[in-house]
């Protein structure tokens, strides 16, 4: 593993020495460690290999709700892929077992630099030996099959360097998203055994503490993780909720979709949007309207594929169906009205 701190960063992804192995097989190399989080955001779906790096020594700093606190050389990782074959079910994150029956599409970096954190995408080679730094964003044609064994086809958008901030913004500063306990305090399947993401995070020396009462999220499509309250928060909290913050892009919008908003009116519920429009889809009042989830602008805009319409803006093409599926039973199930 090599680490800068500065430009000029390596123009391949192999510069840094992240992985291991024949070349493509994502097999992670001595001190980097694989993670993934409970409920992933939805990408079109790609499926996503992550791994963390500390500088050795410098474990980050635990925090209850905000992301950990990594030192400078930070190195983070996370690489989309389809699968060429039918999907196995096998869980998310396990992909850096050498399979190749898969096309890598983007490996993107967060590196913690002396000016603070830099977003460095490197977009794969066609023969996925080796990925090359691409700030400008591009589209890679991309196929696999779904659940049910049907072919699907896409262009696969990959963001320049600029979009990342789109997502990525706290308090107008650029910051990692998923390391925070809620979403790392679950199992993996490291190789050889599976343990909890803290608890090794804390014996690789990753981070510094993990307390025993560390929060969670549920899974999204889990039944078993959580209630449906409790699965649709995280979705949200998964997909919206850096953008939706007090602290991100969309602050503007009183709308705070994270796990942390502890009233249903900061969720959207009786809320009138900032802006009317397309985006409330002329007719709707409220971005949730307890029952009804076709009357809930919030469900309306997850549902639409319209640039100027749809939840999130960036970052997909396609419509998450199981996503909105979860939401709108969410919204049915709520109890009131916004009339009195
Ligand atoms: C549509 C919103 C969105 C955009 C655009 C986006 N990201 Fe992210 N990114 C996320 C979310 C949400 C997570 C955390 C959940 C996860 O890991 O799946 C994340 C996670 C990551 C991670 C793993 C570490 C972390 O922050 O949790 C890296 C590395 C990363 N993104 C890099 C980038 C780079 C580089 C770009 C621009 C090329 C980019 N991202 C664009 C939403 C986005
Ligand atoms: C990349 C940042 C970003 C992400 C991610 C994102 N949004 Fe938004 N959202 C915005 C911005 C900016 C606005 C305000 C402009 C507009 O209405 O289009 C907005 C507006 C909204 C509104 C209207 C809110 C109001 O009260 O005015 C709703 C509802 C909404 N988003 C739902 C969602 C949902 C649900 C998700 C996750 C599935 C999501 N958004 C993810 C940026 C984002």
């Amino acid at each position: 593993m090599r680490s800068f701190v500065e430009a000029p960063y390596p123009v391949k992804l192999s510069g840094w020495a992240l992985f291991k192995g024949e070349p493509g097989a994502l097999e992670p190399n001595a001190g980097v460690l694989p993670y993934d989080v409970a409920t992933p955001l939805f990408s079109d779906f790609a499926e996503k290999y992550r791994t963390v790096w500390v500088p050795p020594g410098s474990p980050a700093r635990y925090h209850a709700t905000e992301t950990f606190d990594f030192p400078v050389g930070t190195v983070l990782s996370k690489t989309f892929m389809y699968p060429r074959g039918p999907r196995t079910g096998a869980p998310e994150g396990s992909a850096g077992n050498g399979d190749r029956s898969r096309r890598l599409v983007e490996t993107r970096l967060l590196v913690h630099a002396k000016e603070g954190w830099v977003s460095l995408p490197y977009v794969w080679d066609e023969d996925g030996k080796d990925a090359t730094l691409g700030l400008v964003g591009t589209t890679v044609p991309v196929e696999w099959k779904d659940a049910r064994g049907e072919v699907r086809t896409l262009a696969y958008e990959v963001p320049n360097a600029n979009q990342c901030l789109g997502c990525h913004e706290h308090d107008k500063r650029m910051t990692p998203i998923g390391l925070k306990a809620r979403h790392l305090n679950k199992p993996f399947a490291y190789e050889p055994g599976g343990e909890n993401q803290l608890a090794r995070m804390v014996r690789a020396g990753v981070l510094d503490r993990a307390p025993a009462d560390s929060p969670h999220s549920a899974v999204w499509n889990q039944p078993a993780s959580g209630t449906l309250e409790q699965r649709a928060r995280a979705y949200l909290d998964a997909n919206c909720g850096h953008c939706h913050s007090p602290h991100g892009p969309a602050a503007s919008t009183a709308l705070d979709l994270r796990a942390t908003a502890d009233t249903p009116r900061k969720l959207g519920v009786c809320k009138p949007p900032v802006a009317a429009g397309r985006g409330s889809g002329s007719t709707l009042l409220y971005d949730i309207v307890p029952g009804k989830p076709e009357e809930s602008i919030l469900v309306y805009r997850l549902k639409s594929t319209d640039p100027g319409v749809m939840m999130p803006e960036v970052g997909r093409t396609l419509v998450h169906e199981e996503g909105v599926e979860l939401l709108s039973e969410w919204v049915r199930q709520m109890k009131g009205s916004c009339k009195d």
